[in-house]
C-alpha cells in the first residue's frame, strides 16, 4: 500500500481500468464465478444479440425476467468507497481518466468526470440507423422496467420489440437499442480511441476488478505496461493481468481503495510525494 501511494503521489499522469469487481460492494454481480450474471444466464444465450432473439422466440418471459435483473442492480446500486476514491484522486489531479468496461455510471456518481466506456452504458439508447445517442437516466430506465410486462410482444422479434420499449430515434425515426456492446460487435471506436490514447500515455495505471480475460478491452493494461507505466492490480483474485502488475494489492476493490485514499490523504505520505 505505501509503495502504492508513493507511486501515485509520484506520477503525472495516473489512470483506471476498472471491470465488474469494482462494482460488486455495490451490490451489482460481476459477470463470471459463482452467482455471476453468466452463471445464471449463460453467455450464449444472454450475452448476444442472436443468442437473446432466440431466447426471445422460446421463452421471452426468461428475457424479461434477465433485463429486470440488469436494470434492478443497475437501479439500486450506489458508489462505493473505490468509486469515491477515483473521483476524488480525480480532484486531486492525480487520476486523469478511467477506462471503464463497466455499463453502469457507478464512476461518474462516484465523482470522476473523465469515464471512458468501452463497452458503452446501459442508460443510453442508439439509434441502429444514425447512431444518435439518447440519455435516458434512472429515470428513463424506470420506465423500462415498468413497461417490461405491459409490452407482450410475443409476436414481434426481439429487436422490434426492443425498439417498442424504447421508443424511436428522434433525429431520423429509426429504431433504438441499448448502447452497449454485446459478444462479437464491435467497440464504439471513440471510446476505443481514448481508452488506447489513454492507456499508452500513462505511467501509472490502476487495475481494479477485472478478470482481463474478454478482449481487446483487456489489452488496455499491457498497452499501458509496454509504453513503460507501473501497473497496481487490485483484485480478490490472480488474474491473467497479474504477472503483468508491478503492484498487487490483493482485496475487495472498495475497502481496498478506501484506505489506500485515507492513506495518501494523510499528511506524512504528502511530504513522501
Ligand atoms: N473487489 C475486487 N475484485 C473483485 C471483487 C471485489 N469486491 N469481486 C470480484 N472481483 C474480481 C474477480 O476476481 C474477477 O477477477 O473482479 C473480476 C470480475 O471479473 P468479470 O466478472 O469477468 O468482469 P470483467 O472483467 O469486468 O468482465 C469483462 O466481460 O462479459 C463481459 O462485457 C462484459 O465488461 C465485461 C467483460
Amino acid at each position: 500500500m505505501d509503495q502504492v501511494v508513493r507511486g501515485l503521489l509520484r506520477a503525472k499522469k495516473a489512470v483506471a481500468f476498472t471491470g465488474a469487481g469494482i462494482s460488486a460492494e455495490s451490490g451489482i454481480p460481476t459477470f463470471r464465478g459463482e452467482g455471476g450474471v453468466w452463471d445464471k444466464y449463460p453467455p450464449s444465450r444472454f450475452g448476444n444479440l442472436l443468442g437473446l432473439s432466440w431466447e426471445w422466440l422460446v421463452n421471452p418471459g426468461r428475457v424479461k425476467d434477465f433485463i429486470k435483473d440488469v436494470l434492478e442492480a443497475f437501479l439500486q446500486a450506489q458508489p462505493n468507497p473505490a468509486h469515491l476514491a477515483l473521483g476524488r484522486l480525480e480532484a486531486l489531479r492525480i487520476l486523469k481518466s478511467v477506462i471503464t468496461q463497466n455499463i453502469d455510471n457507478l464512476h461518474e456518481k462516484g465523482g470522476c468526470h473523465k469515464v471512458i466506456k468501452i463497452h458503452g452504458s446501459l442508460d443510453r439508447a442508439r439509434c441502429s440507423r444514425c447512431g444518435a445517442l439518447r440519455l435516458m437516466g434512472d429515470q428513463g430506465l424506470r420506465e423500462i422496467v415498468q413497461n417490461l410486462e405491459m409490452r407482450k410482444g410475443r409476436r414481434v422479434g426481439f429487436l422490434k420489440w426492443l425498439g417498442y420499449l424504447l421508443g424511436e430515434c428522434e433525429s431520423c425515426g429509426g429504431r433504438m437499442r441499448p448502447d452497449i456492446v454485446f459478444f462479437y460487435e464491435a467497440l464504439p471506436m471513440d471510446a476505443w480511441s481514448q481508452a488506447m490514447a489513454e492507456a499508452q500515455s500513462c505511467d501509472l495505471m490502476l487495475v481494479i476488478g477485472t478478470s482481463g480475460i474478454v478482449y481487446p478491452a483487456a489489452q488496455i493494461p499491457f498497452l499501458a505496461k509496454r509504453a513503460g507505466a507501473e501497473i497496481v492490480e487490485i483484485n480478490q483474485d490472480v488474474s491473467p493481468l497479474s504477472r503483468i502488475a508491478t503492484y498487487r494489492i490483493e482485496g475487495p476493490a472498495g475497502e481496498t481503495m478506501g484506505k489506500l485514499f485515507s492513506l495518501l490523504e494523510s499528511k506524512n505520505f504528502r511530504e513522501w510525494g
